[in-house]
């Protein structure tokens, strides 16, 4: 039996994603469905409250622990330097800010800011050695212009409202010549290996989601905005009208994630 998986939205859909898109129709995407622009940063609070407590072992489980190596990759390309100062925007429990606060060492600094209670307590049960916890909005960070060497952003632009804003944050507080990264899921290249992504997704994550976290919902919104978010290339765009410079796309794994880079 061969399913219709095909839930990719098409250039016009995705770019329903933009800031545009959500002032002029005040609504937001969640997954597939729309909410009200000033709803969005509540629902996903909501997410995160309802899968916190088991969100590292469920990425662990469903991409087979590989989440680990993407965001080493997508940390090495910083070129983080011991006694650097590193953000980790929507950084959750610290995976990233963890791998940064190895380099930077005792003089540096590595700063996970997320908006999520929740996630910040399971992070600091982790006891991450020179990580620091900030709670606050990607889409107005808490922190002077030209504050940090470097900033990553794992998995977590897709659940601002405003994404430009919250990049244009990332710059702001970027120092001048800093880097940036963004590691986010995309679009398989190969056909067959997308079928059998989508039926994973759509079928199998769901399932799974509801049996451990008890909320198979939250694991049905979850592909479906990956689905709806801009490729790379878009995405690239939008990073050079902000003004990044030098950006650099790295697929991974056949495309299920994407590292932006860049530098200010
Ligand atoms: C999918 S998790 C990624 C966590 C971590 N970066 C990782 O890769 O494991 C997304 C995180 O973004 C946070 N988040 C969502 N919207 C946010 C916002 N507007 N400001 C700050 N954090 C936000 C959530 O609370 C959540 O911890």
């Amino acid at each position: 039996m061969i399913l219709n998986m095909n839930k990719w939205y098409n250039r016009k859909k995705r770019l329903e994603q933009l800031e545009k898109h959500v002032s002029v129709t005040r609504t937001a995407r969640f997954g597939f469905n729309f909410c009200a622009e000033s709803d969005k940063i509540h629902r996903v609070n909501r997410h995160f409250d309802t899968i916190a407590t088991r969100y590292d072992l469920m990425n662990t489980i469903l991409s087979a622990g590989i989440h680990y190596a993407w965001k080493r990759k997508a940390i090495e390309t910083l070129m983080i330097k011991p006694k650097h100062r590193v953000l980790d925007v929507c950084g959750g429990t610290g995976d990233m800010a963890g791998l940064s606060a190895s380099i930077t060492g005792e003089k540096g600094l590595s700063v996970v800011y997320d908006i999520n209670r929740k996630m910040i307590r399971q992070g600091e049960k982790k006891s991450l050695k020179g990580v620091t916890f900030v709670q606050g909005d990607a889409e107005c960070l808490s922190f002077p212009d030209d504050s940090f060497d470097s900033i990553s952003i794992g998995f977590g632009i897709r659940n601002v409202t405003h994404l430009e804003t919250g990049f244009k944050e990332i710059f702001r507080v970027l120092k001048k010549g800093g880097t940036m990264c963004c590691l986010e899921f995309s679009k398989p290249d190969n056909t067959i290996f997308r079928y059998l992504y989508d039926l994973y997704s759509f079928k199998v994550m769901p399932l799974i989601g509801g049996l451990i976290t008890g909320s198979k919902e939250a694991y049905t919104a979850f592909p479906e905005s990956i689905r709806a978010f801009p490729l790379p290339g878009e995405l690239s765009l939008i990073l050079q009208k902000i003004g990044f410079k030098e950006i650099k796309i790295k697929k991974l794994t056949n495309g299920i994630a994407v590292i932006h880079s860049g530098r200010k």
